[in-house]
């Protein structure tokens, strides 16, 4: 058996080990919420898109949602953006995400009992916290500032997930940036809710460094993507495998920078923004199909491939409980020698 750390999320979860897989829209990620869940940490359901429109996106969404239910016994997640300055139809099918979740779990019994956890990220989740929470759900939120961490607790919110500049996907605006290192301790101390890290954890060594910042657990992106569960294309795994120092780079998103690998796919969407080309909502739809050109057609060369710093550490593809396992059989051993360095000043 695995030796483990536990902490306070575990029991707060009912997961056993301090691990969420980050959702990833509009990525799907049933087959991987399936593994992770399946071996003891939180699966999380990505939302299909935001530009599918609310009647298709939400068709989708519900199916996801069933599909993990059907495979896995444990307690899983689910994740929406809902920021708010956005185009109206991205408006609208954030909204319709959230009410599909609540009336799926309204109707099932077994979705009632094990979707446990809704991570809103994105925006402000205010006007979603009542909803959330009526519906017997906790209500994590993401943030990138000690400031919106308080506003959150304030709103009532069980837990935050503070995510520093170098993760993959949606990142922070240029003038904000702050990196993993110094969010944590920054939101640690500002609230009481617990607190995971997000952005760069992959492995022991990230994971007892997020712990000893204060972190309760860690929520992690891209070491899930290269897993052999995850249904993303495995050229997109590879790309990540292979990934090194300076393969990464911000680009304009949905919901501001968003950080992907370099490749003509960000050179292209550098080129379309600057150009102004496109509306807003066009600009939404064709970032989503970018995103997609990646996942399904395994394409690295026009996709985007959105993926965190953390690609240039992971040289692998493991399996995900190979991933979680090495995590907590090697954390505890990291303690140990940690300790002894300590005790013989080496
Ligand atoms: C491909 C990709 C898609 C993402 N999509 C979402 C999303 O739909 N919602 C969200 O809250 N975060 C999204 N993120 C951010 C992740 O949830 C997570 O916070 C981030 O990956 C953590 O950093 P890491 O990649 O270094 O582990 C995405 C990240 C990636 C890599």
């Amino acid at each position: 058996m695995t030796s483990s750390i536990k902490t306070e999320i575990c029991d707060l979860l009912g997961i056993k080990y301090p691990v969420i897989q980050a959702g990833m829209g509009p990525h799907n990620t049933v087959n991987l919420a399936i593994a992770v869940s399946n071996s003891g940490a939180m699966g999380t359901v990505s939302i299909p898109g935001m530009s599918l429109g609310p009647i298709k996106a939400t068709e989708k969404f519900r199916e996801f949602l069933h599909t993990v239910k059907a495979h896995t016994m444990n307690n899983f997640a689910v994740n929406t953006p809902v920021g708010e300055n956005v185009p109206e139809n991205v408006f609208k099918t954030s909204e319709a995400y959230v009410n599909t979740v609540i009336e799926e779990k309204e109707k099932d019994p077994e979705l009632k009992k094990r979707l446990k956890l809704f991570i809103t990220s994105a925006g402000n989740p205010a006007r979603y916290v009542r909803k959330i929470k009526d519906a017997g759900m906790l209500h994590f939120h993401v943030v990138a500032s000690a400031y919106h961490a308080k506003k959150v607790e304030k709103l009532g919110l069980d837990g935050v997930i503070a995510s520093g500049y170098e993760a993959g996907g949606h990142t922070h605006l240029p003038e904000r940036t702050i990196h993993t290192f110094i969010l944590i301790p920054q939101v640690v101390e500002a609230v009481k809710i617990p607190v995971i890290a997000a952005g760069g954890e992959c492995d022991a060594k990230t994971f007892v460094a997020a712990l000893a910042l204060g972190a309760k657990g860690v929520q992690m992106g891209t070491r899930f993507i290269a897993t052999k569960e995850s249904e993303l294309h495995q050229n997109y795994k590879e790309f990540i495998d292979k990934a090194g120092e300076w393969s990464d780079i911000v680009v304009p998103g949905v919901y501001g920078p968003l950080r992907c690998l370099k490749n003509r796919g960000t050179e292209d969407i550098i080129k379309i923004v600057e150009s102004r080309s496109l509306s807003e909502e066009d600009l939404a739809k064709y970032k989503d199909e970018q995103l997609l050109l990646s996942q399904k057609d395994g394409d690295m060369e026009r996709g985007l491939v959105a993926s965190g710093q953390v690609a240039s550490r992971i040289n692998d593809v493991p399996s995900v409980s190979e991933v979680i396992e090495s995590i907590m059989r090697e954390s505890t051993v990291l303690v140990q020698k940690m300790q002894k360095r300590i005790d013989k000043h080496e």
